[in-house]
């Protein structure tokens, strides 16, 4: 991650709202600022759902330069008091309902939160901010483009094509961040990223999900044919765009940001098998045989695949690490990590789980 030409300690002093800090990118993008930039305040405005779990930043918790406030960004009273008591320089906005299944299942949780409470989030900076030096960061996702067949790539000029109503709840939120950049030159950047991975990831996404089952000797679901293809990214490679774009992206502007690693759904879990079943010492093929091909997603997206030349070139990114090392780096942290999954899995997780994956 020091791959990088360019050196932001002598940055102005900032404080910088991280909604959504204590949930799976968030956690990253909090530590990474921490560690890089001791003249920023960070304060991270979470409203604690079933993602979000401050265990998650226990180690950077007592640092002097951090605060956490537990913030719902669908309450509009809420977050100008936050504004209010900070005087909050700059946004970085991750905070949102993020899992498609249960977007299928209950979509008014994601308008709330991520069409409502992002419009939340740009009326109060477009009524504290001057004419001074801010920039409110819109994290959002490659979902918005739709669905690729077998070739081709989401470029920052695809169209616009959401088909879960996770995605067009994101695709709104976009479509108002840039709104108010044209409207009211409230000075924005958007990212659009592809499937993250790595330590600290709630269960209920594929790769957590499957290492979770795999240990605990369950049933593997992949859904339909295990066909689907996703472009996946170490989550740490994420942040350190986050950091490239908040700090030299153009305004008004929009960055993919992708891992440039696609795999089909099934592969991927051919290479958790593998992998679980070595650091356990269990034979080779045991956890292979738990796979089970179950009734599809409503509306699955095929595949989604990112061109990430604009950033790579522009602003001189790149992702630092490959999916087989990715993959060995995150099964070594869950395996370490058995309090943390034990906790997690233990409460709401089991009905969420049963009814998901039972009925
Ligand atoms: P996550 O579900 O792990 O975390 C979301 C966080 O937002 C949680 O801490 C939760 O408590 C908080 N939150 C939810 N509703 C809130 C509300 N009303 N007010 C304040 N806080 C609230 O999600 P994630 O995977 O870390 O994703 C973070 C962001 O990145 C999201 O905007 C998501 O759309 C985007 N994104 C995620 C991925 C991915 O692969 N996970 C890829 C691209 C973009
Ligand atoms: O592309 C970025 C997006 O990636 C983010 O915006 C979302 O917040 C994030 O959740 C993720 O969305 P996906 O739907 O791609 O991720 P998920 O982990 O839910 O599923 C990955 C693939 O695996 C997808 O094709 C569905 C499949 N899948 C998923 C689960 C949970 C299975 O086959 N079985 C499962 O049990």
């Amino acid at each position: 991650m020091e791959n990088f030409d360019y050196n932001y300690m002598e940055a102005s002093k900032k404080t910088i709202l991280i909604t959504g800090g204590a949930g799976f990118i968030g956690n990253h993008v909090i530590r990474f600022f921490l560690q890089k930039y001791d003249t920023y305040h960070i304060v991270n405005g979470d409203k604690l759902t079933y993602a979000g779990n401050l265990e998650n930043l226990k180690d950077v918790e007592s640092s002097p330069n951090y605060s956490f406030e537990k913030l719902d960004i669908v309450d509009l009273e809420a977050v100008k008091a936050i504004w209010e008591k900070y005087n909050i320089t700059d946004v970085i906005h991750l905070a949102a309902e993020s899992h498609v299944d249960r977007s299928i299942e209950n979509p008014a949780a994601f308008i709330e939160t991520n069409v409502i409470g992002t419009a939340n989030l740009l009326a109060v900076a477009n009524e504290k901010w001057g004419s001074g030096d801010h920039r409110f960061y819109h994290v959002s996702t490659d979902e918005v483009y739709g669905s690729l067949g077998e070739t081709g790539f989401f470029t920052e000029e695809t169209p616009y094509d959401p088909r879960s109503p996770y995605s067009a709840s994101k695709a709104s939120s976009d479509h108002l961040v840039r709104a108010y950049f044209h409207t009211f030159e409230l000075p924005i950047v958007i990212s659009n990223c592809s499937n993250n991975y790595g330590p600290y990831q709630f269960p209920e996404k594929l790769i957590p999900l499957m290492i979770n089952n795999i240990i605990n000797r369950k049933p593997l679901p992949v859904y339909g044919d295990g066909t689907n293809v996703r472009d996946w990214l170490w989550v740490e490679d994420h942040a350190s765009a986050i950091d490239v774009i908040f700090h030299k992206g153009k305004l008004g502007e929009t960055y993919n940001i992708g891992g440039e690693n696609e795999l089909q759904n099934i592969e991927l879990v051919h290479m958790l098998c593998d992998i679980v079943d070595e650091k356990l010492g269990r034979p080779s093929g045991d956890a292979k045989s738990s796979i089970k091909f179950v009734t599809d997603r409503k509306g699955h997206d095929h595949r989604y695949a990112i061109d990430a030349s604009k950033i790579i070139k522009q602003l001189n990114w790149k992702p630092t690490i490959q999916p087989r090392e990715g993959l060995e780096k995150t099964v070594d942290w869950y395996l370490e990590h058995s309090d943390w999954l034990n906790n997690i899995t233990s409460g709401d997780y089991k009905q969420y789980y049963e009814k998901f994956y039972t009925h």
